[in-house]
């Protein structure tokens, strides 16, 4: 191996996992070097370029920490998380459609009675949220687990701001017999990715803007039927075709039903006027 040319260097590198045990991880690594070669290649690489890419995934490095993973931001704004998620969840037409789980999942958030308030006394428009989790065949699954967390009118998560309570915005709910879940929240708000790093200065290098559409996520699960984790985002929003993360689908966008009528609203225990959401998620049997 002596005298590489652009033309063999290629197969060279490849040749060298050819004792490789685990047979996937030679899959991998022999279809990264074929794709990177291909890359470099294609647009002939300059010194200063490699150099930029080498500091550019240095300083993502950096900013990561135990509450910021910068190269998963990347994965999501250059959709190789979203790409991941749809070969990795493919579901029969009409289960409830996988979405991007994000930063800010906490777990151990408190299981909540129906209509509880995750809100608490956050600023925001009142929303009331039911529907009923079934299984394909339209069979309600009772006892299903909805793990559920969102961003205050604001835009921002308990977990980005210092004094907001612990666990504000999260809520975990039971179906009941019927397979009906219900739960009183505020109206999500579209919301930027955090900018402050390699990933937003490549979104402003392209022109981009940093927004996620408003949504709400879900984590969805139930004995003996596959987990999803999902999100509902709101109808209307301006964002809804180009969320910085392509995570939209669209049998996930729901309308916000806008209320004004004080009666109704004191039968549910919001304040007027308020919205409401109804949303049947559809989990598939464990196979
Ligand atoms: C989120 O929806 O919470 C999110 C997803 C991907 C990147 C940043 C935030
Ligand atoms: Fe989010």
């Amino acid at each position: 191996m002596r005298n590489l040319t652009e033309e063999n260097v290629t197969e060279a590198v490849i040749n060298t996992f050819a004792n490789t045990e685990n047979p996937r991880v030679k899959e991998i690594l022999t279809s990264l070097v074929k794709h990177l070669h291909a890359f470099v290649r294609e647009v002939e690489l300059t010194e200063e370029e490699w150099m930029y890419g080498i500091q550019f995934l240095t300083r993502a490095g950096h900013m990561c920490d135990d509450k910021r993973q910068e190269f998963i931001l990347l994965s999501d704004t250059l959709g190789i998380t979203t790409l991941k998620d749809i070969i990795n969840n493919r579901k029969p037409p009409g289960v409830t459609e996988y979405t991007i789980l994000g930063p800010f999942y906490v777990s151990g958030a408190e299981e909540m009675p129906a209509m509880a308030n995750i809100a608490g006394d956050t600023p925001g428009e009142p929303v009331v949220i039911s529907g009923r989790v079934t299984n394909p065949s339209g069979q309600p699954i009772a006892n299903a687990l909805l793990d559920v967390w969102q961003a205050s009118a604001e835009g921002f998560y308990d977990v980005q701001l210092p004094d907001q309570a612990e666990l504000n915005l999260r809520g975990k709910f039971r179906t009941d017999a019927e397979g009906r879940y219900a739960f009183r929240t505020i109206k999500p708000s579209f919301y930027p990715i955090p900018g402050d790093g390699p990933v937003g200065q490549m979104l402003r290098a392209v022109g981009r803007h940093p927004y996620r559409p408003a949504h709400i996520h879900f984590i969805l699960s139930a004995d003996g039927y596959e987990a999803v984790t999902t999100e509902l985002f709101v109808e209307g929003d301006p964002y809804l075709d180009s969320d910085a993360v392509f995570g939209v689908r669209g049998s996930l966008v729901v309308d916000f039903v806008q209320h004004d009528s004080a009666e109704k609203a004191a039968r549910y225990g919001v304040t007027n006027p308020f919205y409401t959401v109804e949303y049947d998620f559809v989990l598939q049997p464990l196979s």
